[in-house]
């Protein structure tokens, strides 16, 4: 069976949604392990009651970034993932990181990329007045959420809304098209290749899977 390691920071509401996929079978894969660089993280608790070892690396621990990420490397590797997850990972990855998963590491970011790199995009939203949001599935690559997009989801965004209020209804998408996509690696359908994401062996556009 294929594996999975998913890196966290916080609640983990991410973490629960492609936990519950793989026991239901959506996704054809386990959750080897799950790592916070939070004590705190309630994912960890998650990843607990799932029986999913839970590994908690202090940063302040370590002189630099590099060495950090350099045992969390290790730590991840005893595991053998096929694929390494960030799911609401809030923590600069360094450049041997992500060399080190290069097509084997996606994240989650709640917009549509390349809108709003980066923190606050609910916030973002909706001081300009958008009337559309939503979130990207990408694979990681150097440039901050930057790498190609595999798959959006879009939100509308009402007059009267509250920060709250896009935040839970994005959430509510990224709950569904990140155990798809998930599922989609795992069964060897989609590939980072030449910098670009392809799912059964056709080059996805700019915005990711059917895209208008
Ligand atoms: C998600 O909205 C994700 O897009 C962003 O961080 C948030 C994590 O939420 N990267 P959770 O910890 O999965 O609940």
């Amino acid at each position: 069976m294929k594996k999975l390691v998913v890196l966290i920071s916080g609640n983990g509401s991410n973490l629960q949604s492609i936990l519950d996929a793989c026991a239901s079978g959506r996704i054809n894969g386990s959750v080897a392990a799950v790592f916070s660089n939070k004590a705190s993280a309630y994912g960890l608790t998650r990843a607990r009651e799932a029986q999913v070892p839970a590994c908690y690396l202090d940063a302040s621990a370590f002189a630099d970034r590099a060495a950090f990420d350099c045992q969390l490397m290790q730590e991840i590797d005893a595991f053998s993932p096929d694929l390494v997850v960030l799911a609401g990972y809030m923590r600069i990855l360094s450049p041997q990181f992500v060399a080190h998963y290069q097509d084997r590491l996606l994240n989650i970011h709640p917009s549509l990329l390349p809108k709003y790199p980066g923190l606050h995009t609910h916030r973002q939203a909706l001081e300009n007045g958008d009337t559309q949001h939503g979130t990207s599935v990408h694979f990681v690559t150097d440039e901050l959420d930057g790498g190609p997009v595999i798959l959006q989801a879009k939100v509308p965004i009402f007059a009267g809304d509250t920060e709250e209020e896009i935040t839970a209804r994005v959430q509510h998408q990224e709950h569904a098209i990140y155990p798809l996509v998930i599922g989609w690696f795992l069964e060897g359908r989609l590939v980072m290749r030449d910098n670009r994401a392809w799912l059964d062996g056709a080059p996805l556009p700019a915005q990711g899977y059917a895209s208008d």
